[in-house]
């Protein structure tokens, strides 16, 4: 909440990688390495060119990930300082890599990125050839702050479990982009948009909408967590910031509707004792929608705010590195024997 509040993207980039807050000096360090690494090569530019227009967002950042490894002649050097320099070439590069995937699968060209802009406000340019507001810009790097680092999740796991191998970083965050673009865990952004959208187009009032999911054993997306048996912290901060950035708009009507199958949520699910609650996703599909970036753009969004993270937990990982390979219990049959081929 501290940190949403009164920090930024890259401050919390420093925070993760350091261990503290960055003092000024070393906040413009931080800065100005991420400037420098923010463009992406002609070679990859033209590798994005070439993904099919409608890849989902999520497998051609995944690719182009795994593509800047191949890249990298010095990919699988483990030591912490050249780790330390892959966090920061990857955490400045992806947001360029989405928004000019975002682009050309548009037919429009790539916009460089800007020097001068924060990593938010760079986003928000390339992705739309013109500087965003401040209120915007804010909104975005809060955003991004909010889904910096959240802990033992799916997509870390992944991530730790293929650096704890020894591989390389490249090969860790591919495993980690991977994981998150399921529906259950990062994907879930783009699926709360796609019953927004549902709802709306169906025009069926949204209680009976929900009753109706409910009913039919469908799981309401943007609700419930592994560990959050209460709202998840970063959605009642989303849904402030969802607040400023409509203030004067007339485009309430995501938000209005996120309101009512809250409201219709929270009376179910307290009527079957169940601790779910809106999480992360809930609003930030409406925040997002309201900045401007397509709607299946949303989990990529959230995996260039999740490489600080990653990255930071990969350098603990390789720090004092052990082979992760949890042990499962066997329950099938027993005792079987090999039957020759023509007996099968
Ligand atoms: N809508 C309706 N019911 C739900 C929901 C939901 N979104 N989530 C859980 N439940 C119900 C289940 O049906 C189950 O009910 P039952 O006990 O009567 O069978 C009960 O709550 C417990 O559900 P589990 O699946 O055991 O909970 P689990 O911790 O495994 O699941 C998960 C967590 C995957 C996030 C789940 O809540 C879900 O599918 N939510 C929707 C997808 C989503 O929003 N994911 C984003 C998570 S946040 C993130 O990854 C960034």
């Amino acid at each position: 909440d501290d940190l949403a509040r009164n920090s930024t993207f890259e401050e919390v980039c420093y925070l993760l990688w350091n261990g503290e807050l960055p003092n000024a000096e070393q906040l413009a360090g931080l800065t100005a390495q991420l400037e420098a690494e923010r463009g992406v090569s002609d070679e990859l530019m033209g590798m994005l060119r070439g993904y099919p227009k409608d890849a989902d967002p999520m497998a051609a950042l995944r690719t182009a990930v795994s593509a800047l490894g191949m890249f990298d002649g010095a990919a699988d050097d483990n030591s912490d300082a050249e780790n330390r320099r892959k966090a920061i070439l990857l955490t400045a590069k992806m947001p360029t890599i989405v928004a000019a995937f975002d682009r050309i699968r548009q037919g429009r060209e790539p916009v460089a990125p800007k020097a001068g802009l924060s990593t938010a406000a760079n986003f928000l340019y390339m992705l739309n050839g013109e500087e965003a507001d401040e209120v915007r810009v804010r909104t975005m790097d809060v955003a991004l702050v909010l889904h910096a680092e959240h802990g033992m999740n799916a997509s870390t796991f992944a991530a730790r479990v293929t650096a704890g191998t020894l591989s390389d970083i490249y090969s860790a965050i591919t495993s980690a982009i991977g994981t998150l673009k399921g529906p259950s865990h990062g994907g879930a952004n783009v699926e709360v948009m796609n019953m927004l959208r549902e709802i709306d187009e169906s025009g069926t009032d949204p209680k009976e909408w929900v009753l109706q999911a409910l009913e039919s054993g469908r799981r309401i997306m943007g609700f419930g967590h592994r560990v959050y048996k209460a709202t998840d912290p970063r959605a009642t901060v989303l849904r402030e910031l969802a607040d400023q950035i409509m203030q004067g708009s007339q485009q309430t009507r995501w938000l209005d509707l996120s309101d009512r199958i809250r409201g219709v949520m929270a009376e179910e699910m307290e009527k079957k004792g169940k601790k779910i609650y809106p999480n992360v996703d809930f609003f930030s599909a409406s925040v997002y929608t309201t900045l401007g970036i397509g709607m299946d753009l949303f989990t990529a969004v959230f995996a260039i705010a999740r490489v600080p993270g990653w990255t930071a937990h990969l350098l603990e990982q390789y720090a004092n590195n052990r082979l992760i390979r949890p042990e499962v219990d066997y329950v099938g049959p027993r005792g079987l024997k090999v039957k020759p081929l023509a007996q099968r």
